[in-house]
């Protein structure tokens, strides 16, 4: 958006030029471009996040409360990952264990009532469905998050695929 008002300000700032108030027109042209500026550093608050100059080293804000509710949230669309609803402070996943999986494996689940990882977990990269979780799905917490209980930083404008789906009919 930002080249497209560049590229209607190039000619009439030309055309200006040649006229009597040329100078005055000047002036107003650079005052909405530097409106236009303001407007783009409004849009993105989160540069000002930091509330500190960058050479001072704030204190680092309190550590938010994991959401855990134990209720499986719905997806934004079907591949996404679901988020997690439970807490997972000190739950380690590195070579010698797992401890995702002694909930979520397909042999913990009667036990502990947790849904299995599901079969593209097992899947190598050619679809092969292997024995045990695939070495690419190992480190849950790539693409599986927990939720804080914190309200967005940012606005969010995201709407569902059904939403849009019910819009177009
Ligand atoms: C003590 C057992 C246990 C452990 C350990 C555990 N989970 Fe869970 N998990 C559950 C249960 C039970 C549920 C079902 C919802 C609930 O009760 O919280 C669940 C739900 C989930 C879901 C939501 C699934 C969905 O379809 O919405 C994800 C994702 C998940 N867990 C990921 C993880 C990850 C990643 C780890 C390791 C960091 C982990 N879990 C460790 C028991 C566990
Ligand atoms: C590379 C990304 C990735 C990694 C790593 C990963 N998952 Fe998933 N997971 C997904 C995606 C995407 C889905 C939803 C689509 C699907 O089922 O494949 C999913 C689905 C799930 C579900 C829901 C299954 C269902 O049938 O409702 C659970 C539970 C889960 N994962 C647990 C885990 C655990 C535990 C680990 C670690 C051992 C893990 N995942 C590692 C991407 C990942």
């Amino acid at each position: 958006m930002r080249s497209q008002d560049h590229r209607r300000l190039r000619p009439a700032l030309s055309r200006m030029r040649r006229g009597p108030f040329a100078w005055i027109a000047c002036a107003a042209v650079a005052a909405t471009a530097l409106a236009l500026a303001d407007a783009a550093t409004a849009a993105e608050p989160i540069a000002t996040l930091r509330a500190a100059a960058i050479d001072q080293e704030p204190d680092a804000p309190a550590m938010m409360r994991q959401s855990n509710k134990d209720l499986r949230r719905a997806r934004n669309y079907p591949e996404q990952p679901p988020t997690i609803p439970h807490k997972i402070r000190g739950y380690q996943i590195n070579l010698k264990t797992n401890k995702c999986m002694s909930c979520h494996s397909r042999m913990a689940v009667e036990q502990s009532q947790a849904p299995m990882v599901s079969i593209t977990h097992f899947m190598d990269r050619d679809g092969q469905v292997l024995a045990s979780v695939t070495s690419r799905r190992y480190f849950c917490t790539q693409c599986h998050v927990p939720q804080l209980e914190v309200r967005p930083l940012i606005e969010n404008t995201f709407v569902d695929v059904d939403t849009l789906l019910k819009k177009g009919n």
